[in-house]
């Protein structure tokens, strides 16, 4: 089915796709709506470029989809706690994403999917890299795919967040993160394909299996959801969008760009229990 009111331009034939003739700051009507709505389940994460969002056009936007959730560790600014903040500087320590990962998997239900707004860029560097999980699932051998049938995995928010956020957290030790299991390859709730639901950052143990095979197993998985056979690459502008499917990638921020500013606003909607 073609596009009507909106130009879709896929970036790789996997994952990713361009979209023109949106403003995302106006409201946007139901029969616009429609269409990106398709082409994110089409195309699991698509970008917008030249776009001028502040914070309520931004939640505007994010609830077109669904309620925003409010990040388990990170503060919002002052009067928008469902405002992500996504900046590193000179100053910087860590970077948001420095591994392949599901937003937030850890908690019981995880988030629909992320809208990323960066009006700050550096010169060069900075991309982010999207991967398919359906793709990733689809491509296991059938004897994989039969031996992974059924199971669940932890996920576990207390070792990535845990004293991370001292420049924006003075005392985190009265916080409990969340934890949840879920099961190793869920099925897309809209589009019914399966995809692989594991991931570095948050996934500590696949459940029932003895410990050195449930390490393996991850790694395993975790290596084959980073085949660039996957991917789509993301070169940010300023004032660019990435809005992804966190159900259906996973993504990683690249740090190539130390000292220099990368900056921005991230907000997320909220999803259902995975099955
Ligand atoms: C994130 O994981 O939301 C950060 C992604 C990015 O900064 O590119």
């Amino acid at each position: 089915m073609s596009y009507e009111l909106i130009k879709v331009k896929p970036v790789t034939a996997r994952v990713g796709a361009e979209i023109d003739g949106v403003d995302l700051a106006k409201p946007m009507s139901d029969a616009v709506f429609k269409e990106v709505h398709r082409a994110l389940m089409e195309h699991c994460v698509i970008f917008f470029r030249d776009q001028q969002l502040d914070h309520e056009s931004h939640k505007a936007f994010g609830r077109r989809f669904g309620e925003l959730a409010i990040h388990p560790a990170i503060p919002g600014p002052e009067g928008h706690p469902e405002i992500l903040p996504i900046h590193a500087d000179e100053k910087s320590t860590y970077i948001a994403g420095e591994r392949w990962h599901s937003d937030v998997s850890c908690e019981a239900e995880p988030p629909l999917g992320s809208i990323l707004y960066l009006h700050t860029l550096p010169e060069y560097g900075g991309d982010t890299l999207f991967s398919n999980m359906s793709a990733a699932y689809d491509a296991l051998s059938d004897r994989m795919k039969e031996y992974l049938d059924g199971l669940t995995a932890r996920h576990d928010g207390e070792q990535q967040y845990r004293g991370r956020y001292t420049d924006m957290v003075a005392d985190d030790s009265a916080k409990v993160y969340p934890r949840a299991d879920h099961p190793v390859v869920r099925t897309h709730p809209e589009t019914g394909r399966k995809c692989l639901f594991v991931n570095p950052i948050f996934t500590m143990k696949i459940n029932g299996l003895p410990r050195l095979e449930s390490d393996k197993i991850l790694s395993m998985l975790h290596e084959h959801c980073a085949n660039p056979d996957f991917q789509v690459r993301f070169r940010w502008r300023p004032n660019s969008v990435a809005f992804w499917d966190n159900r259906a990638v996973q993504h990683l921020a690249i740090w190539d760009y130390y000292p220099n500013v990368r900056s921005g606003f991230r907000v997320t909607i909220k999803g259902d229990r995975p099955v």
